[in-house]
């Protein structure tokens, strides 16, 4: 989308619990600049809250993530929720949702808009000409006066990455967003991400897709039940996975 050289991103011993229940268990493994990594492991199993850690947006009680320059740190229970370096961290590393989650009152080209415009970065006019074009880069050039409910989920989600790349992020982490789509929509998303890798941007997929990682991840990382139980090249961990966990999953979920 605009040359971007991407992100370093190290997880650093991740503890986080819920209550009582201990969702992280000491998670560490380190993301070279421009590397996509893809997370996969059973329901439950922790990804979506290590996703959320490392843009600091839930908080956890032991280690810290480092992101470029930024450090976000583990809080201890007398701090407040959130860390002083979230807001940094966002701006550096965008994420898209399963969901979506457009503002569904406002157009696709103002919701690609929104966040460029809010932070005061950029004047109005060259926030509208950023967004024709990010548009443009998904495919949807032409659908920028479209509200949400007037695009299929494909389109819609591919709004949605234009939006998060509009904060020109060097990161991007994405959580399951081609699981509520039909395969051919999925298709048209995936194609997105692949050249936004190309871009040399750092990417975190969580995803089931896994001919998706296999073909377009680096490196997979497998979590279950909050401990990372295997990580190595996509191709080693799909084809030939060590541990009997990682290999329960991959048949259930090849099967
Ligand atoms: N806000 C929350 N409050 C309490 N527990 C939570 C909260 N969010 C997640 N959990 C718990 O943390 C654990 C990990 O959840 P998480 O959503 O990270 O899993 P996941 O690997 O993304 O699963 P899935 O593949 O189903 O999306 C689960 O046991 C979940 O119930
Ligand atoms: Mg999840």
């Amino acid at each position: 989308m605009t040359a971007s050289s991407g992100l370093a991103i190290t997880i650093d011993r991740v503890t986080k619990r819920y209550a009582d229940r201990l969702v992280l268990d000491d998670i560490s493994f380190a993301i070279t600049p421009g590397e996509t990594v893809a997370l996969i492991g059973p329901s439950g199993g922790g990804k979506s809250t290590l996703l959320r850690c490392i843009n600091g947006l839930v908080p956890f009680e032991e280690g810290a993530v480092r992101v470029g320059e930024h450090t976000v740190a583990a809080t201890n229970g007398s701090r407040p929720s959130g860390n002083a370096n979230g807001a940094d961290v966002r701006r550096l590393v965008g994420m898209v949702f399963q969901d979506f989650r457009l503002f569904p009152h406002l157009t696709a080209l103002e919701n690609v808009m929104e966040a460029p415009r809010r932070v005061g970065q950029v004047a109005n006019g060259d926030a509208a000409q950023l967004a024709q074009r990010l548009l443009e880069r998904v495919g949807l050039g032409d659908r920028g006066d479209a509200y949400p409910r007037q695009l299929s989920g494909g389109q819609q989600q591919r709004v949605a990455i234009a939006r998060a790349m509009a904060m020109q992020p060097r990161g991007l982490l994405c959580d399951e967003i081609t699981s509520a789509l039909d395969p051919e929509l999925k298709h048209e998303v995936l194609e997105v991400i692949e050249e936004l890798k190309q871009d040399g941007l750092t990417l975190v997929l969580v995803t089931h897709e896994i001919g998706f990682a296999r073909r377009a991840a680096d490196r997979v990382v497998v979590l279950a039940g909050g401990k990372l139980i295997e990580e190595g090249p996509s191709a080693q961990v799909i084809d030939n996975p060590q541990v009997p966990r990682t290999q329960q999953f991959l048949s259930r979920l090849l099967a």
